[in-house]
């Protein structure tokens, strides 16, 4: 990897957005928290600018984040942004106080200096977004303000002879109409980043360095059918080849055909791979269980027990291949912590350690749909780069309640109509994430001239970037009356269907 961007987090929630939008411009950067940066000799590219976050914090404040600007400033060209400009003025000798009123939303630039290289091709009175508490009040005269807005008196500021600037503007969301010029005029024109980084690149370089990392060491890595496992296995089968030995469990808990169907993928793209049945263990350490975190962990612990045992069956492995992605290593060193508000996605945490083996991660520095895009280039078939996310515990946490076989194939089967019936009308795509909940009720119906008392089930469909937050799908109508009659008339045990139409938050996307 030769160049990158170096992005100084003070906290703020647009952080990652920062670093989303720099990427687009196909220039790699890496967020690191104000609190643990690195010695710029220690990272593997060459830094060649840096961008300061905003933050939640004020200046003002006596436990404000601070770090140590003349690491960077006359060295490096560095944006501050929001917080990071406010820090740099202050730092300058200029007046930073509390906005008289909070100034948020939309502003109109003005006295817009084009000549600048920061704010070249804007167009007088853009459209900004304003997001902040305090604002720079003066400037000394070692800064010179490039612009304004009607309530801001600096908007943006350039310190003299140097390639350094200040923005109390958010160029990261879209509300900033044209803030990715002004983040490509830092990025490229002003850092002169090559934009080479794509995902071509990314597999080039990616493969060279697993090759001279591993050498001729055998690597296992645990596929799961998702999207993440398999672009990190494609990685590794690229670079070691046979070395890598995949292991595919089959819990009982996933969809229907679901093992076979993605086995077989798996071995059409060359895998080495093993199909591990151990549903049988599974359905034993979760009878009687209705507890949702109690089910996880027990559906994690045989998974442990199984892989090791499978893995043991390969002589001298040294590697333990994860296809951990960059937003959980954002989160695990965040500047607040890991944040309590994601559950967690390592089901399988403690393998590492339980195995005595180096972990290999070959995605840890790429965003979901980066994935993707590397995905599409390792030419992965699209049923598996385009695939809903899927919980490691499956469908034990969307029946509710204890699990029985039974209530596995039930789910099964009303799962695999709901998901076929959005392919077939083409709306898989338009969905982030789908599936159906068995609730653990039984409700009133009539078949015939019968009375019944069968299950209830609830399809879920939401729409979603990241999980993070979601809202409800509103698929159409004749859709769910379809899908409903479809079920009713086909899976015996099931005679109601619901729609969830809750958002996260309040609630969640799964119920358990
Ligand atoms: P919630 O229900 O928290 O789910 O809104 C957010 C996303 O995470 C998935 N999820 C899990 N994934 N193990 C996983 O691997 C889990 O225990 C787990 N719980 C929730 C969920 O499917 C959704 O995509």
């Amino acid at each position: 990897m030769s160049e990158m961007i170096l992005i100084v987090d003070f906290g703020s929630q647009y952080t990652q957005l920062i670093a989303r939008r720099v990427r687009e411009l196909n220039v790699y950067c890496e967020i690191h928290p104000f609190n643990h940066l690195p010695s710029l000799d220690s990272l593997e590219a060459q830094v060649k600018g840096v961008i300061l976050s905003g933050s939640p914090c004020s200046v003002k404040d006596e436990d404000a984040p601070h770090i140590d600007l003349q690491a960077y400033l006359g060295k490096l060209p560095v944006l501050g942004i929001c917080y990071g400009a406010q820090l740099i003025a202050e730092k300058h000798g200029g007046e930073v106080l509390p906005s008289r009123i909070r100034e948020y939303g939309r502003a109109k630039l003005s006295k817009i200096d084009t000549h600048k290289d920061l704010l070249k091709e804007l167009t007088q009175d853009t459209q900004v977004w304003m997001s902040h508490g305090d604002t720079i009040n003066s400037v000394p005269e070692s800064l010179e303000v490039i612009a304004k807005t009607p309530t801001v008196a600096v908007a943006a500021f350039k310190i003299k002879g140097q390639d350094s600037y200040g923005i109390q503007f958010h160029p990261e969301v879209t509300h900033s109409v044209e803030g990715k010029t002004v983040l490509r005029n830092f990025v490229v024109h002003i850092c002169k980043c090559a934009q080479d980084w794509t995902p071509d690149i990314f597999v080039e370089t990616t493969v060279a360095s697993l090759q001279q990392e591993i050498g001729n060491d055998k690597v296992v890595l645990g596929l799961s059918g998702g999207v993440d496992s398999s672009v990190a296995a494609m990685l590794l089968h690229k670079a070691i080849g046979k070395n890598l030995h995949c292991i595919f469990v089959d819990n009982g808990l996933l969809r229907k055909n679901e093992f076979q169907d993605v086995l077989a993928s798996y071995e059409d793209m060359g895998l080495n791979v093993s199909g591990v049945d151990a549903h049988e263990q599974f359905y034993q350490a979760l009878a009687g269980i209705s507890d949702p975190e109690e089910k996880r962990k027990a559906i994690g612990r045989v998974f442990i027990e199984v892989f090791d045992a499978e893995a043991h069956k390969i002589k001298e492995v040294k590697w333990l291949g994860q296809g951990t992605i960059y937003p959980d290593v954002i989160e695990s060193v965040s500047v607040k912590g890991p944040s309590a508000t994601i559950k967690s996605h390592h089901n399988v945490g403690g393998l590492p350690e339980k195995m005595h083996l180096k972990v290999i991660e070959p995605l840890k520095t790429l965003f979901k749909d980066e994935v993707r895009e590397v995905g599409k280039t390792l030419e992965i078939p699209q049923n598996i780069l385009q695939r809903h996310p899927f919980p490691g515990p499956g469908l034990a946490i969307r029946i509710l309640g204890d699990i029985t076989e039974k209530k596995v194939r039930i789910l099964q089967e009303v799962d695999h109509i709901f998901i076929s019936k959005l392919k077939e009308e083409n709306l898989y795509n338009d969905v982030w994430q789908a599936g159906v909940i068995l609730l653990p009720i039984q409700s009133v119906g009539v078949m015939g001239d019968e009375r019944t008392y069968e299950g209830v089930v609830s399809l879920r469909a939401v729409t979603s970037v990241d999980g993070m937050t979601a809202d409800w799908c509103h698929l159409p109508y004749e859709f769910l009356s379809d899908v409903s009659n479809e079920i009713i008339n086909n899976v015996k045990g099931v005679n109601r269907v619901v729609y969830d139409i809750s958002s996260k938050p309040p609630a969640t996307i799964e119920w358990e």
